[in-house]
């Protein structure tokens, strides 16, 4: 059977968009690789959101033929996804033998057989398709047969927002949402597999449904979606990415006090401090606007993380708008922040913009801003050593394979010694020591037998 290795670039709604393409080819019977050396077939899904992430892609495709060409190897190249939908042809040129767009995933597998039985020499398959947003469905088991304790499900695919620096919606295609009876039986799959965390993913999910389901009794299609997924059993905590801050309106807030699955944790990419430069980029809200939301937020759920985006060198950023942006992370005191450096995308209106700034001044502001969040975050990791926090345990670590690892419901991984015991479970764990985004404890309770080990009846009883 034919081995197929696929490497993945960019964000959740990629991780999840490679994991249906392997399911599917794994029914198929294809064998997945571990890495590229002997693999049949080499897929990289691809990401545009900025150009090194389309450099890396490229360097390592260009990296890979070169190594299989001094083997002797021929192994069928393809790229997937973003990339592969903005370049399209264009790869061909670079040695690729299929170039499959974001609303053919699906067609992945009945491609590779075409070109595996010698039936075309190369596919370019990067148009439109109606109804490819629910073909995002299949999932893999667990890494290494294990359960998975947590899940993504796919809800919409696209983004009708055109924010000036952006290429996702000409990547993605304008929004098209799947059903929420769809979705919901996705996720009743899922967690009778086991899983007991969902993430809802989209480019802009807090605009789902909205041309399928009419607001009803106040309620948004996105927050009748929450509940319907709210409502399956055996579900523990639901998370959703990536909102804009325009869709928390004042039902998805209000959601947040209401629904116990609906973890604390709020991403809200902000993007700029500036009104001028967020009103550049077609953003649609003030600093004051957004600043109030996270005082809503904050009423309804006084420990809720907030998690945001920013985009550093925006064309005509001056140091007064990098000024205010840097003022306004100081303001909301963001429990984490991922902070870009602009990177000019073709096509889209900020690329034509007057104002261009140089490459020194961008990674100097970027830098400057890393340090304010860290120094921000790392304060609110440190305050939380000496508490007694609720994780998932996810599974081994990612850091330390010999640790197990969980997340809180805002969203901290926390490391301790466990085992395959405490898959699943939701464990007390002490947190000793905090490091770079991450907390270390020990468990309190046992987490099998759920008996309240002498630490936390004390914790109880004071
Ligand atoms: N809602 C989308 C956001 C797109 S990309 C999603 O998650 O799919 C994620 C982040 O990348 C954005 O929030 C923005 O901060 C950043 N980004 C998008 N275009 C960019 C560009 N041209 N240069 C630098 N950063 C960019
Ligand atoms: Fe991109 Fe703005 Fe949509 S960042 S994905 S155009 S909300």
């Amino acid at each position: 059977m034919p081995q197929v290795f696929i490497k993945t670039y960019g964000c959740q709604m990629n991780e999840r968009d490679s994991e249906a393409v392997a399911a599917q080819l794994a029914a198929r019977g294809y064998t997945l690789a571990p890495d590229e050396t002997s693999a049949d077939v080499v897929l990289l899904n691809t990401c545009s959101v900025r150009d090194l992430a389309e450099q890396k892609a490229l360097g390592k495709m260009s990296a890979i033929a070169g190594v299989a060409r001094k083997q002797g190897r021929h192994p069928v190249l393809g790229f997937l996804g973003c990339m592969a939908q903005s370049r399209g042809e264009e790869l061909v040129q670079s040695g690729a033998r299929l170039v499959v767009g974001t609303q053919k995933f699906h067609r992945v597998g009945e491609h590779l057989d075409s070109l595996l039985h010698g039936r075309e020499t190369h596919i370019v398959d990067t148009a439109e398709e109606a109804g490819s947003q629910a073909a995002i469905r299949e999932h893999l088991p667990g890494p290494g047969g294990q359960r998975p304790v947590t899940a993504f499900v796919s809800i919409m695919q696209g983004c009708n927002q055109h924010c000036t620096f952006c290429i996702v919606p000409a990547t993605r295609g304008l929004e098209r949402s799947r059903t929420i009876p769809d979705i919901v039986a996705e996720v009743r799959e899922l967690v009778d597999r086991g899983v007991r965390e969902i993430t809802l993913l989209g480019q802009i999910v807090t605009s789902f449904g909205k041309r399928d389901y009419p607001v009803k009794d106040g309620r948004s299609a996105f927050v009748q979606l929450i509940e319907a997924v709210h409502e399956v059993e055996g579900l523990q905590r639901l998370r959703f990415t990536s909102p804009h801050p325009k869709g928390y309106g004042a039902d998805l807030i209000e959601a947040f006090g209401r629904l116990p699955k609906l973890v604390e944790h709020a991403h809200l990419p902000v993007q700029s401090g500036s009104n001028r430069i967020l009103k550049e980029m077609h953003r649609g809200y003030t600093r004051e606007r957004f600043l109030s939301l996270i005082e809503q937020l904050r009423q309804v759920q006084p420990g809720i993380a907030i998690t945001t985006d920013i985009i550093v060198g925006f064309p005509g950023e001056t140091e007064e708008d990098f000024e205010q942006t840097v003022s306004l992370c100081r303001e909301v005191e963001f429990d984490q922040a991922y902070a870009f450096k602009y990177s000019q995308r073709r096509d889209t209106p900020a690329a034509s913009m007057p104002g261009q700034l140089p490459e020194s001044v961008i990674e100097e502001r970027h830098a400057r801003l890393l340090a304010t969040i860290n120094e921000l975050a790392s304060r609110k990791y440190a305050e939380l050593v000496g508490s007694t926090v609720e994780i998932l345990v996810e599974g081994p670590s990612r850091r330390n394979a010999a640790r197990f690892e969980g997340r809180t419901r805002t969203n901290r991984i926390v490391i301790f010694e466990g085992d395959e015991r405490h898959r699943g479970e939701l464990l007390k764990i002490q947190v000793e020591r905090a490091g770079a985004f991450t907390l270390y404890g020990i468990p309190v309770l046992t987490g099998i037998d759920d008996e309240p080990t002498p630490a936390l009846t004390a914790l109880s009883h004071s």
